[in-house]
């Protein structure tokens, strides 16, 4: 049987969508990253990578050993090959700056290395996610690259994707022309096409939210999920299953395989729009999630329409199965 290639996929994708050279490199960089970081997770306490660091991230967010294992192999495998102008990662304050002994490229890479962090510890899915934009003309300006040239709507993405690390390594990838989803074959050592063009089904009975913040909620997320906790007998008419697995690489996962809704509202506690970052999370599981037929917002407006003011931003997500998505977002414009 002839199989696909992570390889193969982007040649043909050279020749059928004129994908740049340079981009197809770039992309097969950040999937050898992510088989290393596959590599490392599945050590756990033999390779002696589990627990903190003892650091916080520009969060404040406590930093696991994995998540600083995980940005430096993201950033040792992405600065030498001249693809990059710049990195941003959440794991970092500020943009990464290509040391100067490299050649520097067209493009701009932005990931969480390792999200869903908490979830290590405990042996349950955590994953990457990536985004690819381009780099502003900088009209000759030799200085460091600054957190601007990041700020920029997610509908400029060129292309998306993120690693899942469960029971299998799976890549997911939209540049723009659908969902393609790899399976790592580990006896191979590469990443072979198993789910050619992935669709979100437009209706569901399944949603996913952190039901402890539910006292910090706005009004319409209380309503919509007080309709759905209501199953069949309320206005929805309809049962509904709930899922959470904190960390939104799964659960999106498991969005694009049988659908659902993913809600990370924004809640009234210490005056933050959300907990997700709009540019490491909330803009590349948008367009990977639209991609797929499905949409995402804020509750007010399109994800990939928010101009972004600062590389660490915060917003509120709903995300996953048309019907549901366009009922919470209308929830909130009444
Ligand atoms: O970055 C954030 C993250 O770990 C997401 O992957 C996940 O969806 C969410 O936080 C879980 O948040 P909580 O711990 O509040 O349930």
């Amino acid at each position: 049987m002839s199989r696909v290639t992570l390889s193969r996929y982007l040649i043909e994708q050279t020749r059928s969508h004129n994908t740049p050279a340079d981009l197809r490199f770039l992309i097969e960089v950040v999937a050898r990253a992510c088989k290393a970081i596959s590599h490392q997770v599945s050590k756990g306490a033999l390779g002696g990578v589990l627990g903190s660091m003892g650091t916080e991230n520009v969060q404040g967010e406590v930093q696991k050993k994995l998540d600083v294992i995980s940005n430096e192999i993201l950033l040792e495998a992405n600065e030498w090959g001249g693809h990059l102008a710049g990195m941003a990662s959440e794991e970092m304050d500020n943009a990464y700056q290509i040391p100067g002994r490299y050649p520097k490229g067209a493009y701009l890479l932005v990931f969480d290395p390792l999200d869903g962090s908490s979830n290590i510890d405990v042996n349950v899915s955590v994953g990457t996610i990536f985004s690819v934009l381009r780099c502003p003309d900088r009209k000759g300006d030799k200085g460091d690259l600054g957190e601007e040239a990041f700020l920029q709507p997610g509908s400029q993405q060129v292309c998306a994707g993120y690693a899942i690390y469960g029971p299998q390594t799976m890549l997911l990838l939209t540049m723009g022309n659908g969902v393609k989803g790899f399976t790592l074959d580990r006896e191979l050592g590469s990443f072979v096409l198993t789910h050619d063009d992935i669709k979100v089904p437009e209706a569901t009975q399944e949603f996913a939210i952190n039901m402890s913040n539910q006292r910090h909620w706005e009004e319409p997320v209380k309503r919509y999920v007080g309709e759905l906790l209501a199953g069949a007998e309320g206005p929805l008419k309809k049962n509904f299953n709930m899922r959470w697995i904190a960390a939104m690489v799964a659960d999106v996962h498991r969005i694009l395989t049988r659908g659902g809704l993913f809600m990370y509202p924004r809640d009234n506690r210490d005056d933050k729009p959300g907990k997700l970052r709009l540019m490491y999370e909330a803009n590349p599981m948008a367009f990977i999630i639209e991609q797929a037929g499905g949409v995402a917002t804020d509750g007010n407006q399109r994800i990939l329409d928010i101009q972004p003011t600062s590389l660490h931003q915060r917003v509120p997500v709903f995300l996953g199965s048309k019907e549901e998505v366009e009922r919470v977002t209308a929830y909130h414009q009444e």
